[in-house]
């Protein structure tokens, strides 16, 4: 019984890996639309995936969401990569404290004994406040580290969900629902087909900056959440996913 899970799972991560043209792909069994401990499961995977690519003084970048906040809280010293930087992604996007990108960062630092940095930069934000803050000195040295990172792990949402969660305004909200947003990712919200349909305005990481990372993770797991991790990955912006069975099993039979 438990070879035929395990090879089920290697089957899944193997189809996961070609349909969605990853360099690596994770399944971890179970769903954790059901399950809390499953979500815990693949922040360890996640943390046993970044034991064998990190490298000592390397910067990672991180978002937010319950996805991650399971990942800080697995996190462990590593011992072949001390001194790296960890950094906030984006900003707040209206998430509460302990689902916002900054909050997460510290915690993992401080789990992997690493170094952190944050960005105290309120969002969203008015186009006017957008272009005066990002020419402040200290947010600008921010901001540059995080366009460099070398390691970027993110979460994916379900869009209305997230735009929800994020107590976006009727406006938006609206906009989100009528563009038939599915997914998001960085508060970029994205349609069935991959298009960017919206973007909450704040400082930190855009879209554009991925290609410059070595290695882009996307943690998201969830039979729900399969739609959206299939808008997510339609233009092919992260390289690694980790997941579950849940996601997994739904997104090779929509595919
Ligand atoms: O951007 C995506 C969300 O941060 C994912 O949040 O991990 O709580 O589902 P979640």
């Amino acid at each position: 019984e438990f070879i035929k899970e395990v090879t089920g799972i290697k089957v899944l991560e193997k189809q996961l890996k070609d349909k969605l043209n990853l360099d690596y792909a994770v399944v971890v069994p179970g769903d954790s639309d059901n399950l809390d401990w499953v979500k815990s499961e693949m922040g360890k995977a996640c943390v046993n995936y970044l034991k064998d690519q990190l490298i000592p003084r390397q910067t990672i970048g991180i978002t937010g969401g319950t996805t991650m906040a399971a990942v800080a809280e697995m996190m462990t010293p590593f011992q072949d990569a001390d001194k790296c930087l960890y950094v906030p992604a984006r900003g707040g996007l209206g998430e509460r404290v302990e689902n916002q990108a900054n909050t997460i960062c510290a915690e993992m630092a401080k789990k992997a004994k690493g170094n952190y940095r944050l960005l105290y930069v309120p969002d969203p934000l008015s186009e006017d406040s957008y272009k005066t803050i990002i020419e402040e000195p200290s947010i600008k040295e921010v901001l540059e580290i995080i366009r460099k990172a070398g390691i970027i792990i993110h979460g994916v949402g379900d869009a209305v969900m997230m735009a929800e969660r994020r107590k976006t305004s009727a406006e938006q909200l609206r906009l989100i629902k009528s563009r038939e947003a599915v997914g998001e990712a960085f508060g970029y919200y994205f349609n069935q087909k991959g298009e960017i349909v919206h973007k909450v305005r704040t400082v930190g990481l855009q879209l554009e900056d991925l290609k410059h990372a070595e290695h882009v993770i996307a943690v998201a797991g969830g039979r729900s959440k399969a739609q959206a991790i299939a808008s997510y990955f339609k233009p092919g912006q992260s390289n690694v996913l980790i997941t579950d069975e849940g996601a997994a099993k739904e997104l090779i039979r929509g595919i």
